[in-house]
C-alpha cells in the first residue's frame, strides 16, 4: 500500500487524475473503475478538462461503474448514471458502447449482476479502479459485514448510509433501499486500486481501515491485502494516521 497524503481536496483531486492519465497513456484501452459520490467529483472535472484543453484521449478505454441504486432509471437526477453523464461522459470522449453502469431497472436482477461480471471478464479486467469510502467502511455498496467472496450483487443499504446519502435527494425517504454494487471480489480483483479520502469527517474510518485489523465490519480493510493499492489523502482524511512513512506532497 502506498499511502498520499495532499494538502486539500483539489491536490488530492489532482493526484488521482494524473494517475489516471498516466494510465491512459501507458494503455490507450485502460478499463477504468468509477465510483460517484462527492469524494472523485473533482478528479472528473480535472480529467474532462484535460481531454478538452489538452486532448487526454478516452476513446479506446472502457469503464464499469461500481454500483447503481435499484428502482432508479437513467433519466432520474439521483441515479448514478445522472451523475456519471453530467460529471464525466457528456465531458469526454469514451464510446458510449464502452460505458458501463448496473441497470437497476433490469427485470431480473440476479442476472444484470451475474452479466455484468461476465462484461467484465470479457473486456479483460479492470486495470484501475476508483474507489470512495463511507462513513461506515463501505466500499461500493459493499456494507459492512459483506462476504469478501462476492461478486456482483443486489446489497440491501445499511441505515447509516441511507443517511450519509439522503443529502443527494429531497428526503431520506426518497433514497432507494437497495443497489446493485460490484462485490468485494469484483473490487479487489482490478490490478490498480486508487482509494480516495478527504474530509476530517473521514479520518476515523480511513485510520481504522488502513491501520486496524482486517475485518468484515470495516469492508474497506480488506483493501490492505491488494497488491497495488494508492491512498490518496487530504490532509484532514488523514489525519488519525499513525502511518509514518506516509507521502506528504
Ligand atoms: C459510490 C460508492 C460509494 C462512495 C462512498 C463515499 O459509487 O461506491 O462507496 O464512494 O459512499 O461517498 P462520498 O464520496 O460521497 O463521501
Amino acid at each position: 500500500m502506498r499511502i498520499i497524503i495532499e494538502k486539500d481536496y483539489e491536490a488530492m483531486s489532482k493526484q488521482a487524475a494524473n494517475i489516471v492519465a498516466g494510465q491512459l497513456s501507458l494503455k490507450p484501452d485502460s478499463v477504468f473503475g468509477l465510483a460517484t459520490g462527492s469524494t472523485p467529483q473533482l478528479t472528473y472535472r480535472i480529467l474532462a478538462g484535460r481531454y478538452q484543453t489538452d486532448g487526454l484521449d478516452f476513446s479506446r478505454a472502457t469503464s464499469f461503474n461500481l454500483d447503481e441504486y435499484v428502482g432508479l432509471d437513467e433519466a432520474a437526477p439521483d441515479s448514478y448514471h445522472y451523475y456519471m453523464a453530467a460529471n464525466f461522459f457528456n465531458l469526454i470522449n469514451m464510446e458510449r458502447s464502452h460505458i458501463h453502469i448496473p441497470n437497476g431497472m433490469a427485470p431480473d436482477l440476479a442476472a444484470e449482476c451475474c452479466g455484468y461480471d461476465q462484461a467484465i471478464h470479457q473486456a479483460g479486467a479492470i486495470d484501475l479502479q476508483i474507489l470512495g469510502i463511507g462513513n461506515n467502511g463501505h466500499i461500493g455498496f459493499n456494507e459492512p459485514n459483506p462476504s469478501f467472496e462476492a461478486t456482483t450483487h443486489v446489497v440491501h443499504l445499511g441505515q447509516e448510509t441511507i443517511q450519509a446519502n439522503s443529502r443527494f435527494f429531497s428526503n431520506v425517504t426518497k433514497v432507494p433501499r437497495y443497489a446493485i454494487s460490484m462485490g468485494i471480489k469484483t473490487i479487489m480483483n482490478a490490478r490498480r486500486i486508487i482509494l480516495l479520502a478527504n474530509g476530517s469527517s473521514k479520518a476515523t474510518i480511513v485510520a481504522k481501515a488502513l491501520c486496524g485489523a482486517i475485518n468484515p465490519e470495516i469492508p474497506a480493510s480488506i483493501l490492505q491485502l491488494h497488491p497495488d493499492l494508492i491512498v490518496i489523502l487530504d490532509q484532514e482524511a488523514a489525519e488519525q494516521l499513525a502511518v509514518q512513512d506516509a507521502l506528504m506532497f
